[in-house]
């Protein structure tokens, strides 16, 4: 069944700022992406209120559509690491938001949501973000492949990519020290997934000063906004 979907509301939960923009169909920004700092603790309470604020004077949208940084099934959150990590289990977020904002609402992993606004749509692709976590995202010929929390995988001895190369670890060891690590984990995922293209966002992709391959590209929070419509556009 087709639906009369005109404007998405795209909203990209972090472990810092939480952001929303409303985008036509067409990928046309209609509000312009807005910012607050996440709510301190970041419950889910506090989250939607959150929200509610920063969507209260935005344009009609129809459907709703949720980057969140942890493991999300069918709306539902499992872990949430970098927000209040204890209060998220389980959480039907979906249901909530939906409830909340009376609008339709999808919620999916940020990596993955990211990912599906920047890919070309070819071959293997592989999204990163270097942001309070390590998001990564994976999709072949523009398709999401199963989510992995690689984030969460260790990397050295005693670390994750999450403690290897997240903000916290970036603060610890100076953006000197931290790219010399990032560029050990391009070259592992390099060797490990052959991806074909791999795009690096997320706040710190900035901060990488060596040379990429050709095949790598950083891209912008802006950049993959148009996932947000990507989740929505088989039902319009
Ligand atoms: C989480 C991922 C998330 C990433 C970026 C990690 O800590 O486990 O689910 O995508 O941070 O926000």
């Amino acid at each position: 069944m087709t639906e009369n979907i005109n404007r998405v509301l795209a909203i990209d939960i972090g472990g810092s700022h939480i952001k929303a923009s409303v985008l036509n169909m067409n990928g046309t920004i209609e509000a312009d992406y807005t910012k607050l700092p996440t709510p301190q603790p970041a419950t889910p309470a506090n989250v939607l209120q959150t929200i509610g604020e920063l969507v209260k004077d935005f344009p009609d949208y129809d459907r709703i559509s949720v980057g969140f940084p942890g493991y999300v099934n069918n709306g539902v959150i499992y872990t949430a690491p970098n927000l209040a990590p204890g209060a998220w289990q389980k959480t039907e977020f979906a249901r909530l938001l939906s409830e909340k904002l009376s609008k339709p609402a999808k919620v999916i992993n940020d990596a993955d949501m990211q990912g599906l606004g920047v890919v070309s749509g070819v071959g293997l692709e592989m999204m990163v973000t270097l942001g309070t976590g390590f998001g990564t995202a994976f999709l072949k010929d523009g398709i999401l492949l199963p989510h992995l929390e690689l984030a969460h995988h260790p990397i050295t001895k005693s670390k994750t990519y999450d403690q290897y190369v997240g903000e916290k670890a970036m603060l610890i060891v100076g953006t000197e020290k931290w790219n010399l690590r990032v560029k050990k984990v391009i070259d592992i995922l390099k060797t490990v997934f052959n991806y074909d293209r791999l795009y690096m966002g997320g706040g710190n992709s900035k901060k990488i000063n060596f040379p990429l391959d050709e095949n790598i590209k950083i891209v912008t929070n802006k950049d993959a906004i148009d996932g947000g419509i990507k989740l929505w556009r088989q039902d319009a």
